[in-house]
């Protein structure tokens, strides 16, 4: 694997095969992982950069604290058989940085976390002008990010394909996240509830559908009320907990079938993140 720092340096980057950018923040786990073994399988030539990223992070949120551990990525990538890593040298990559205004601004995430998606917005921007890849690969965990990634390839008529990587997760559910880290083992155990019950939403919603074929948009916020309610007895700190259209993110409609369930919420301290797709239309 080869390791870049230098913008310039990127000029070394052997364009035969089709590049695929994985932008990550680091602390590599199998979620990241999955992202590059994907694009092998592919037979493209992955790219992974490891940033973590100042301008995403709010005041109050843990960038400092946030896990840094290159040479375990590092290991790992070799492992996976990655064949670029690009480590930026800060100063060079901020400088000059064109400030981007992220969509969907009014939803989830964005909402309790301002500012957010313009730093994500802007660093990924960054990457795809200096690496100009062919593929970039992002995890269907962030929806919301890929769905801004994908609305800005497509704004910019950029001609770089967005790749989604199914959520990998752990044996009893939970999501694989770098933040999982500041949880104990009986914490994350106890924080596959999150996935659990987004299962049961789903069964419940695809229920009053094929029961009914009732107006789903009048079940939503009962049914949200309901397991903001469990969350809470079981000494969760919800954020949110929505079900949107998974196109727009959008209230759900009169008849419309294809819907993301999303969460975030505060367990222990710590902020966690998971959404699920259920598309009414099918079994
Ligand atoms: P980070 O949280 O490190 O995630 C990097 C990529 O890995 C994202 O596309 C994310 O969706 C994906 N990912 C994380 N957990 C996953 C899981 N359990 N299964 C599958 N994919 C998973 O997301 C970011 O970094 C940053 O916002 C970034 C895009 C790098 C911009 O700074």
């Amino acid at each position: 694997m080869k390791v870049i720092e230098r913008i310039n340096d990127l000029k070394i980057i052997d364009q035969k095969r089709p590049i695929a950018m994985i932008p990550t923040m680091g602390n590599l786990h199998e979620g990241h992982l999955s992202l590059v073994k994907q694009s092998i399988e592919l037979q493209l030539n992955p790219l992974v950069t490891i940033y973590v990223n100042p301008l995403q992070f709010g005041p109050n949120e843990d960038f400092e604290k946030y896990p840094r551990t290159i040479n375990q990525d590092k290991k790992n990538l070799e492992k996976y058989k990655c064949a670029y890593l690009y480590l930026p040298e800060k100063m060079e990559l901020l400088e000059g940085i064109k400030k981007l205004k992220a969509p969907y601004s009014k939803f989830l995430c964005a909402k309790k976390r301002p500012g957010h998606f313009d730093g994500v917005i802007t660093i990924v921007n960054r990457f795809l002008e200096l690496i100009k890849p062919e593929y970039c690969f992002f995890g269907q965990k962030d929806f919301q990010q890929q769905l801004i990634i994908q609305n800005h390839l497509k704004a910019n008529k950029l001609s770089t394909k967005l790749i989604v990587g199914e959520t990998v997760r752990d044996e009893n559910g939970l999501a694989l996240s770098s933040r999982n880290n500041y949880l104990t083992q009986t914490e994350k155990k106890d924080a596959s509830i999150i996935y659990k019950y987004l299962n049961e939403i789903a069964d419940q919603l695809k229920k009053i559908h094929q029961d009914t074929f009732n107006d789903i948009s009048k079940s939503t916020s009962i049914i949200c009320k309901e397991y903001k309610n469990k969350f809470k007895e079981k000494g969760f700190d919800v954020d949110y907990l929505a079900i949107v259209n998974s196109k727009n993110l959008e209230k759900i409609r009169k008849d419309e079938t294809d819907l993301l369930i999303a969460i975030a919420v505060h367990y222990r301290g710590v902020r966690l993140i998971d959404n699920l797709l259920c598309d009414l239309s099918l079994p």
